[in-house]
């Protein structure tokens, strides 16, 4: 039996093995210079001014929230095409979630729904606070478009970019915060690079930097221009607010650091895998995932659309055939947690719709062409 091609997973070479063992080897395991040298690299990617590493990027949407000052009576806009912690941060802050539904060929949110929303919602008194648009499979939502109504119905914009690090809009790598207060990236082991778990917050806002830099660590501060007394001394701090533990140890930051240098390796492949997944396909009755110039997608995730009836008997086949294909996503209000809060079946067609014919492919950078052909063969025997 031939051993399973996942959905996705990392590259871990000897060049990360060495780094992880040189911080192994090291006095800090914790709270260390890794850190910085990895918050460093990711400003450098992105261009934006600030970074704080977290153990996770539910961790930086989270208080990411916080440090927005989203809380009770909130209103919280996101997408429901994804994981459900695009929309669990908002309710760690005691906000109400509400969705917007998405277009089918990006599985991003939808403007011209996004659009209507707005003017309604400000007729009725309930705007949001803060709009998290969602990055599906790395591909940037339409932030020029997204910021103006920003600017028009007076709400934040937090990217939640846990599938784009390496992507860019507009000629401008995803995680500068151009059109955005802050962006939040993943380092899960499916994601572009890896630190086992961990993520990222941009932002180029300093006050909000110095809030999540305090946020992550208990809301204490040792800086004695934030203290609300005179300090008794070099071991003196205050805890100034609640915080968290949310910090990234020095063991994930160097593996990031390693990382990060192969990203555009990384990336180069998955575009080129996606190049051949899309001629092999060309030609079958599948709806492939749009793509533009403008608009290069980190490539995360290959999401191809198949007729429903048949969504499950494809994706049976495939696992059969130790294919590990998997389907992103459910739409989070049809959770129970969130069907709880009154949303039904119904509420965002398009992305049920889009959860009834999604399969995931596998889509890493050591997926060999070997492999690929592979999956190709497998779909085409059943299509
Ligand atoms: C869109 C999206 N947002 C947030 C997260 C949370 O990321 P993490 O696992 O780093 O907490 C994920 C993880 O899969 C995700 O896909």
């Amino acid at each position: 039996m031939s051993s399973v091609i996942p959905y996705g997973r990392q590259d871990i070479n000897a060049a990360d093995i060495a780094t992880v063992l040189e911080v192994l080897q090291s006095d800090f395991l914790t709270q260390g210079p890794a850190i910085e040298r990895f918050e460093n690299a990711i400003c450098q990617i992105t261009g934006a001014r600030y970074a704080v590493a977290l153990s996770s990027a539910t961790a930086g949407l989270h208080l990411a929230c916080l440090a927005l000052d989203v809380g009770v009576g909130d209103w919280v806009w996101t997408s429901p095409n994804t994981f459900v912690a695009s929309a669990n941060c908002a309710r760690y802050c005691g906000a109400n979630v509400d969705f917007i539904d998405i277009e089918p060929d990006t599985g991003n949110i939808n403007l011209a729904v996004l659009t209507e929303k707005l003017a309604l919602a400000a007729q009725n008194g309930c705007l949001p606070k803060l709009l998290i648009p969602v990055h599906f499979s790395g591909r940037s939502c339409e932030m020029q478009a997204l910021d103006q109504l920003a600017k028009q119905y007076s709400f934040v914009v937090l990217e939640d970019a846990a599938h784009a690090i390496g992507a860019s809009y507009q000629g401008t790598p995803v995680g500068a915060c151009q059109y955005s207060r802050a962006s939040v990236f993943s380092f899960h082991p499916v994601k572009i690079v890896t630190t086992g778990e961990g993520g990222v917050i941009t932002t180029n806002d300093e006050a909000l930097y110095q809030r999540l830099l305090r946020l992550r660590s208990h809301g204490i501060s040792r800086d004695p221009q934030q203290m609300t007394r005179e300090s008794d001394g070099a071991w003196y701090y205050q805890q100034l607010e609640l915080g968290f533990n949310y910090r990234m140890t020095d063991i994930q930051a160097a593996l990031g650091c390693s990382q990060l240098q192969r990203l555009s390796e990384f990336i180069a492949r998955r575009r080129a895998l996606v190049a051949r997944y899309r001629t092999a396909l060309a030609e079958l009755p599948i709806q492939l995932p749009r793509a533009d110039a403008d608009n290069e997608s980190a490539w995360h995730l290959f999401v191809v659309r198949v007729p429903a009836a048949k969504r499950k008997t494809i994706f049976d086949f495939l696992r059969s055939e130790n294919i590990a294909v998997n389907v992103h996503y459910i739409p989070v209000y049809l959770q129970p947690y969130y069907q709880a809060f009154g949303f039904t079946t119904g509420y965002c067609m398009a992305s049920e719709a889009y959860y009834q014919q999604a399969i995931t492919l596998p889509l890493y950078p050591a997926l060999t062409d070997a492999q690929q052909d592979q999956i190709i063969e497998l779909i085409k025997s059943m299509i």
